[in-house]
Order: structure tokens, then C-alpha cells, then sequence
């Protein structure tokens, strides 16, 4: 645990897992890495030193930043990369945000080892919405690959391939018992019967919703995204990349052992078993004299892969507390609103002279091209050239967008640096809108950064703007930084863009990122100092022309 922070080390350190060994980019030689632990408003400094051998940025996830978007961190988008040697010093500022955030890199694919927990605590430590509680666990959910994972994914990208597939995933780093070479490292969980424990829970995982369990133990939600939740007590649930999620555990069943468990829940892959589905697990474990039986028990209450209903009703059941502490604040007078596709595409390249096909993702059919001075330096100072304002508020084209049935012309998109520009304190709505292109439709866990936003509705199927408004909840919506947009669905949301600066919206699938499923709002200042973006830090990482040296 490293706050107050000062310094953190991004450096090369070499890991064993699943009996083969690699170097990897990591924090303070950690992985994951380390907590920063904060309290309600605080503002931290974390100088970030890069001895690795290539740029990097760091990014706060779903810390407000307000008007400061210099310190947010997706590269291209508010900085270029902090170069090998060099060190950058994040201004990190928490306003209303409480419960567990996360922190990963922003370059690439280099979160896959660079990532750690963000905990912010209450003001007055034992201030939580609930009993306080006996004890504390952070348990972040990660993906391992056995090779090095940019050089991979930079091939790809390059040749128009599919990118890889972790080997396995990981708790707290580790794979568990039932992966190979890793039963010795599995995580182990130490608790006292009797006591309830906060879970602190982060999908940091690359590309895969994952259902978590815990054998015998009911897990009690009261905490998604920095926000609190009316409890929701279930035997499992599913998170999704990006989420953080704040759990009771009551240690209530007899002394023993018992798995956590993860599974990937994959709705579009019954007959495809090119990936891992071998359960990562640590081990709950209970303090005291006993003789444990021979193996930890194992959930029985983990949904199978594909278990869409339990998926879609899980984020259905989620309420915000809505009360006098926790007041809701939902835009109720929409000034801008956008429907957004969000679909799977292709796009024609050129690979040493010759025309190819390659992969790609799109919202409302423009798929995103990083441009190499970042945006919010454009935007800032008036350099033209680097972005145009003409992000859609529609999809081109209105077809049947779930049908098992595509036209041909869906297929191709478009590439472009189109972003969307808001004005100070406009009510927004936003529905995302999934598509069946290709045969290609899964979840896509779509975040914003800079804000939180109100989830209203969602469903499957089309989204139809006379009826679906209808079921809206515009009572106790929860809270969300990243909201899991259901396969073949849409899920509509709402916020005020009270934060201005640049802030970066994309699905949390690293394969999809990479292939252009993001786009930017630009919010507008409001005209007071108060409502205006700060200046600058003098220190603000140079945008030279080797540091776009790797992907797109
Ligand atoms: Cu978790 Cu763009 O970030
Ligand atoms: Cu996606």
C-alpha cells in the first residue's frame, strides 16, 4: 500500500506462471500492483517513474478528475506517453467517488500487468452505509498471457488478425489449483468465523465478463463503481471489465476451506473451445483448529459460460441507495441525445502494397483513429488538424440491427478521429445500441471517463424510443463508471456534463479498443473559472514524433 504515495516505479520484472517464465512491465516490481488507499475528496500525487523500454501513461478509473483533464491519462487522448527514463506526476482528485476504483495503464496493452486497486474510504473512516465492517479483502481478477502481449497484439493489429487469447486468468495474480504449475501460489484468503468481511472486487481481466463466487457464501453487493447500491444478496455475480465492486462476507459456514471462483461468461462462443475455460480459484480459509477435507469446496452456484439470462438479470437487480446521504441527481430534461451503435466491422488496409481486410469496431460506424498530439492539447490550444467535431448522434444507416440477417454494406466502417462536442451542463442520454454485425454480438462493457452516469433502462432486442422510455427508472438508477451493454441489446443512460475537458468513451474489451470501439466528448467550458478546465502542469509528457511508435 502505497499512499500517501509519492512514487511509483514502472519497471521490467520476471514472473512464473503456468510453468513458464517472462519478464513484464509491472509497478514497484508487483503484480498486481500496489494500493493506493485514499479518503472522500482527497487529492493524491503519484509520480510516475517509467524505467521500462517503452511510453507509457497511467489512468485513474472513474476517479472524476474534475476540470482537470490533464491527469487522466489515456494516452493520445490527454497525454502522450511518458517516455522510457522519463517520470511524469499525476495530480489524481477524488470528489464525490467512495468505495473501490482501480488504476491501470493506458498505452497499448500494458494494463495487463499494470493495474492495482484504488480504495477510497469514507471521511470519517467507519462512515459506510452498512455495519462497519470486521475486516477488509481486495481481490483483483486479471488475465495472464504466457507471451509478451504487446509484441503479440502489435502483429496483429499490423497484419489484421485476431488478438491473442490469455492463457489463463488470475486472482490476486495467481491462477489457482487448477491450472498447471500454480497450485503451490494459489491465493489464500484468511478469515475468522464470525466476522464480515468488505470484499473490494476489480475485473482487471483484458477481454472476458467474468461470474464470481465463493463456495457456501453469500455474496451481499452494497458498492459498484465508487458508488453504493441497495444490497443485492446473491450466491454469484458477474463483473465486467472495468467494474469494481464492493461485497459483504460473512464468514458464517463451518470452519474449512472453500474456493472463489471465477468463470467466463461467453455468450457468443457455445461451440468454440479455443479458449480456457478452466476455473481460476483462490481459497477462502477459515482460521481455527480443524482437520480440513482434502479439497476446498467448490461453488456450485457459478452460472455455465454462456448463462445470458443470469448476466442481463444480475445488473438488472442493481439500485443506488437514493437516500438522504446518497441524494440522485438524474438529468431530467435531456438537451443532446445520441444513439450509438456499437458493432464489430472490417476495414480495408494496405499490408506491403496490397489491399487487405482487416478487424475492426465502430460506434455508429466510425471506428477510432488515435492521432499523435493527443486531443485535449489540440483542443486546448487551438491545433487544428488533429480531430474533427463531427462524431454522429445516429447510425447512418437504420437497419434491423439484431437480426440473425445482416445487409452486406454493414460490414465496412469508416476510420476517423470524430469526436462529439458538449456544452457545459447539458443533460445527456445515450443509448447504446448492440449489433449483430458479422454474427459477431457479445457484451460490450462500455465506459466513460471523467464522470459517473446513471444507468436507466436496458433490454434485448432494439431499442424502441416510444415504449422503452417507458420503463425507465428515474427513481434509484445505479451509478456507473462502466455498464455492461447486453449482446444483441441496449442499455440507455443519463448524466450531466458538468466536467469539462476531454474525456475518452470505450468498450473496456482491449481487443475491441484496439480496434477503434471508442470515441471522445469534449466538454465545454462553462465560462466562470469555476466551470473551466485548469491549465496545465508544467510538466506535461512532450508529444515527439517517436512517441506514436507502436500501435494504430
Ligand atoms: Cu479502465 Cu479507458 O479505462
Ligand atoms: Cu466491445
Amino acid at each position: 500500500e502505497i499512499f500517501p504515495v509519492k512514487i511509483i516505479q514502472l519497471k521490467e520484472a520476471n514472473f512464473t506462471r503456468l510453468c513458464s517464465s517472462k519478464s513484464m512491465l509491472v509497478v514497484n516490481e508487483s503484480f498486481p500492483g500496489p494500493v493506493i488507499r485514499v479518503t472522500k475528496g482527497d487529492t493524491a500525487y503519484v509520480n510516475v517513474h517509467n524505467q521500462g523500454d517503452y511510453g507509457v501513461t497511467i489512468h485513474w478509473h472513474g476517479v472524476h478528475q474534475p476540470r482537470n483533464p490533464w491527469s487522466d491519462g489515456p494516452e493520445y487522448i490527454t497525454q502522450c506517453p511518458i517516455e522510457a527514463g522519463a517520470n511524469f506526476t499525476y495530480e489524481i482528485i477524488l470528489s464525490d467517488e467512495e468505495g473501490t476504483l482501480w488504476w491501470h495503464a493506458h498505452s497499448d496493452w500494458t494494463r495487463a500487468g499494470v493495474h492495482g486497486a484504488i480504495v477510497v474510504l469514507p471521511l470519517n473512516k467507519t462512515g459506510f452505509p452498512f455495519p462497519q465492517p470486521d475486516g477488509e479483502e481486495i481481490v483483483v481478477l486479471g488475465s495472464w498471457y504466457k507471451g509478451d502481449v504487446n509484441e503479440e497484439v502489435a502483429e496483429d493489429l499490423e497484419s489484421g488478425a485476431d488478438t491473442p487469447r490469455s492463457d489463463c486468468y488470475v486472482m490476486n495474480g495467481q491462477p489457482g489449483d487448477f491450472l498447471p504449475c500454480s497450485s503451490d501460489s494459489t491465493y489464500r484468503w484468511q478469515v475468522d468465523y464470525g466476522k464480515t468481511y468488505l470484499l473490494r472486487l476489480v475485473n482487471a481481466a483484458m477481454n472476458a465478463e467474468l461470474f464470481f463466487a465463493i463456495a457456501q457464501h453469500n455474496l451481499t453487493l452494497v458498492g459498484l463503481d465508487g458508488s453504493y447500491v441497495k444490497p443485492v444478496v446473491s450466491d454469484s455475480l458477474m463483473i465486467t471489465p472495468g467494474q469494481t465492486m464492493d461485497i459483504l462476507v460473512t464468514a458464517n459456514q463451518p470452519l474449512g476451506r472453500y474456493y472463489m471462483a471465477t468463470r467466463q461468461y461467453d455468450s457468443t462462443r457455445p461451440d468454440v473451445t479455443d479458449y480456457d475455460q478452466t476455473n481460476v480459484t483462490a481459497i477462502l480459509e477459515y482460521r481455527g483448529n480443524y482437520t480440513p477435507s482434502a479439497a476446498p469446496i467448490f461453488p456450485s452456484s457459478l452460472p455455465i459460460y454462456d448463462d445470458f439470462n443470469s448476466a442481463v438479470t444480475f445488473t438488472k437487480r442493481l439500485r443506488s441507495l437514493a437516500d438522504n446521504d446518497h441524494p440522485v441527481d438524474i438529468p431530467k430534461n435531456i438537451t443532446t441525445r445520441m444513439y450509438i451503435t456499437v458493432t464489430m466491422n472490417t476495414v480495408e488496409f494496405d499490408y506491403e502494397g496490397e489491399t487487405k481486410t482487416a478487424l475492426a469496431s465502430s460506434l455508429n460506424n466510425v471506428s477510432w483513429i488515435n492521432p499523435s498530439t493527443d486531443v485535449l492539447l489540440a483542443y486546448y490550444r487551438n491545433i487544428s488538424g488533429v480531430y474533427t467535431p463531427d462524431f454522429p448522434d445516429y447510425p447512418p444507416n437504420f437497419y434491423n440491427f439484431t437480426s440473425d440477417d445482416m445487409p452486406d454494406y454493414t460490414t465496412e466502417t469508416v476510420q476517423g478521429t470524430r469526436l462529439k462536442v458538449l456544452n457545459y451542463n447539458e443533460e445527456v442520454e445515450i443509448v447504446f445500441q448492440g449489433t449483430n454485425v458479422f454474427d459477431a454480438s457479445e457484451d460490450h462493457p462500455m465506459h466513460l471517463h471523467g464522470y459517473t452516469f446513471y444507468v436507466v433502462g436496458s433490454g434485448v432486442g432494439n431499442f424502441d424510443n416510444v415504449s422503452d422510455p417507458e420503463t425507465y427508472n428515474l427513481v434509484d438508477p445505479p451509478k456507473m463508471n462502466t455498464v455492461s451493454l447486453p449482446k444483441k441489446g441496449w442499455v440507455a443512460l443519463r448524466f450531466r456534463a458538468s466536467n469539462p475537458g476531454v474525456w475518452l468513451w470505450h468498450c473496456h474489451l482491449d481487443r475491441h479498443l484496439s480496434w477503434g470501439m471508442d470515441t471522445v466528448f469534449i466538454v465545454r467550458d462553462g465560462g466562470t473559472p469555476e466551470t473551466s478546465i485548469r491549465g496545465p502542469p508544467p510538466n506535461m509528457p512532450p508529444c515527439t514524433s517517436s512517441s506514436k511508435i507502436r500501435l494504430m
